[in-house]
């Protein structure tokens, strides 16, 4: 399947319409993301983000998914390329080749040619590399004499090492690179993709030599990177070389095995997590399928979604050793920390997957697996054990750690059912874990907190005039501090007048149609209203004489009280505060600007929780409409405002 460089075909349109014809939404999304039917839709957790509640659509009426948690939307192909970082051509042929169409393509001029985004050509070479190293594997003398037999002699059959398509690479300096400059790939291109090193000009050599050879696939099948393990005892050699990171291999985000999981995983409902590379082979090879290696370092949050997409269930899986149980305990905080449940599976002393399944056979590899799973608490508990019985000061510690751990679950029920637990198990009063618990908490939120303010305090001074991205919480707030906004200067500058009119006038017309979040605020703003109906002047003696008491509260604090914003417009017109006044134009017009805009944004938050719990079609429907509705709004008013807002 490989193109050679330097030809300059593209895909036929009719090839694009007959893939595009074929395309089932569900289907296409469904190989990425476990998608749960609601009514004629389907929902799941947007893979985009990392939220708890599922604001993922999928729409099969109308071909097309949407995320409201990302602002991502589209059909299915918009859909692989977001999530897979494809370009469109590579979706088109993945479609095809998904579906089985024939992909015919057509003679391009060299301009068109040359467009063609590095994304794609990297893909190529990593794909022609791969071939090259499975083709020495199964047919050089040496890849066969040393490689194979190497694999053969752990136990390797060939279909797995079809289904890992391992690879071998000569012992020689640059056969790798010659052959590939030979059918036409670009030392810039070979370099770029990680596969050679260049060292003096004109000089270069292949990164893998005499070692055997492990693809890392994407979830589509593609490959992005290699792992090369070294077959001899050399002293100063790595045991692993591996790709270096490029544009289309980012290490942090990929877990070793996820492409051949990924069913199992969902069918199991849960995921092995291990070292390495080999020991997922080895799983494999014991029929257990549903596995993925971090490969030799921790997991990142980025891996944690990942596997979020698939399963919220880990168990981790490492040697009994010493180094096994230290990397198990890291693994065990980290995904505690991603909001993931986690068990533990440790195996006897100086076993790691491979020699124990070999020694004891696959059934009995995977009953121990069974019979051994435990959730963290017991394990911890486990491994204090011997001292703890006797030790109070080491009973303290085993409770200490535990409770870090438990600590570190973001979701407070599961925290609580893990105290019980931990209660039960340890024979102790759950009031004594819980106290332990929040002490932990708290400190941990002080910690956050003296983070967020030393952040604060270098950061320049914030005003309500700042408009950034915001959060759900955060929101209704954020409205209402825009609300006190337009009250301060109503309140302040209602007969002021300028450019002829009186600012009353002004934001009363402009604000006709809006309704304050804050009932005080709504109330002052009613007053207005009927005072200017009437002709009669509203000003603050009026309102100490006519208002609620929170009413008059607050407007004795906004006619009083110094502007908050004024540091802000000083510091952008240079202008101090008594000059406020001659700002009033500018700052009305921004104002009723803001203040709409953050309440389009608070009301395109409501509709997406109503969104969550649609019903019916028909409904989902009707939010949607409203959603489009809501972002065009905020759209208008954000370039009216001149920024940008993120999609
Ligand atoms: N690793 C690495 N570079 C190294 C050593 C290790 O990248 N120099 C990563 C690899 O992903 C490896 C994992 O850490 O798979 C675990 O290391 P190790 O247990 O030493 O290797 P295995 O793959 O288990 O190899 P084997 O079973 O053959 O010893
Ligand atoms: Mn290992």
């Amino acid at each position: 399947m490989d193109r050679p460089p330097g030809s300059y075909e593209v895909i036929t349109r009719e090839t694009i319409d007959e893939v595009k014809s074929r395309i089932d939404i569900v289907d296409v999304i469904g190989d990425f993301v476990t998608l749960k039917r609601s009514g004629q839709n389907y929902k799941a957790l947007s893979p985009f983000t990392n939220e708890k509640t599922a604001s993922f659509y999928v729409v099969p009426s109308k071909g097309i998914f949407k995320d409201f948690s990302s602002g991502k939307g589209g059909d299915g192909i918009t859909f692989v390329m977001e999530h897979e970082g494809m370009s469109y051509v590579e979706v088109i042929r993945y479609m095809a080749k998904k579906y089985g169409v024939e992909v015919k393509e057509e003679a391009i001029s060299e301009d068109q040619h040359v467009q063609e985004s590095d994304r794609d050509s990297l893909y190529i070479v990593m794909n022609y590399a791969k071939e090259h190293y499975k083709d020495l594997l199964n047919n050089s003398e040496e890849g066969k004499s040393i490689g194979l037999s190497y694999f053969r002699e752990r136990g390797f059959n060939d279909r797995t090492i079809e289904k890992f398509e391992l690879g071998y690479s000569l012992n020689e300096w640059d056969s790798f690179c010659k052959k590939a400059l030979r059918a036409g790939y670009s030392d810039e291109m070979l370099e770029k993709a990680g596969l050679i090193i260049k060292k003096d000009p004109g000089k270069m050599y292949d990164r893998f030599r005499g070692r055997v050879i492990f693809p890392v696939h994407n979830l589509a099948g593609k490959v992005i990177a290699f792992g090369a393990r070294i077959l001899t005892k050399e002293k100063d050699q790595p045991k692993y070389i591996n790709s270096p990171e490029t544009e289309i291999y980012r290490k942090g985000h990929v877990l070793y095995g996820m492409f051949q999981a990924k069913n199992a995983i969902r069918r199991e409902d849960f995921c092995y997590l291990v070292e390495g590379y080999t020991d997922v082979i080895s799983l494999h090879l014991a029929d257990v399928d549903n596995v993925v290696s971090s490969s030799g370092t921790a997991l990142t949050d980025e891996q944690i979604k990942l596997l979020r997409r698939f399963t919220e269930n880990i168990t981790v899986l490492f040697d009994g050793d010493a180094a096994g149980i230290k990397a198990a305990l890291r693994g065990i905080d980290l995904v505690l920390k991603g909001g993931l449940n986690v068990r533990i599976v440790l195996l006897p002393d100086a076993e790691d997957p491979d020699s124990f399944s070999r020694k004891r056979g696959s059934a009995e590899f995977r009953q121990y697996l069974k019979d051994h799973t435990q959730d963290f608490i017991s394990f911890k508990i486990d491994l204090y054990a011997k001292d703890a019985s006797h030790d109070p000061i080491k009973k303290a510690e085993a409770i200490r750690d535990i409770v870090t751990s438990i600590s570190l679950i973001p979701d407070p029920i599961k925290r609580s059912v893990y105290i019980q637990e931990t209660g039960q198990l340890l024979k102790m009063p759950e009031s004594v874990l819980v106290t332990e618990l929040n002490k932990i908490v708290i400190s941990e939120r002080r910690k956050k907190e003296q983070d967020r303010s030393r952040e604060e305090s270098r950061a320049p001074s914030v005003t309500i005039e700042d408009i950034e991205p915001v959060t759900k919480t955060d929101m209704a707030s954020i409205v209402q501090r825009q609300e006190r906004e337009s009250m301060r200067l109503l309140l302040n500058y209602a007969e002021s007048h300028y450019d002829d009119q009186r600012l009353v006038d002004f934001m009363l017309t402009e604000l006709d149609d809006v309704e304050f979040t804050n009932p005080v605020y709504r109330e002052i703003h009613q007053r207005f209203r009927e005072g200017a109906q009437v002709g009669t002047v509203v000003d603050t003696f009026y309102f100490m004489e006519h208002g609620s008491d929170a009413v008059k509260q607050e407007v004795a604090d906004l006619t009083t009280s110094r502007y908050e914003a004024s540091k802000h417009w000083s510091e952008k017109y240079h202008i101090h505060f008594p000059n406020e006044k001659d700002l009033l134009h500018d700052l009305a017009y921004t104002n009723v600007l803001r203040l709409k805009f953050r309440l389009i944004q608070k009301l395109t938050e409501d509709n997406l929780q109503q969104m969550k719990q649609a019903a019916n079609e028909d409904d989902l429907e009707k939010y949607f409409t409203i959603h489009e509705q809501l972002k065009g709004a905020e759209k208008d008013l954000a370039s009216l405002l001149g920024i940008v807002v993120p999609k």
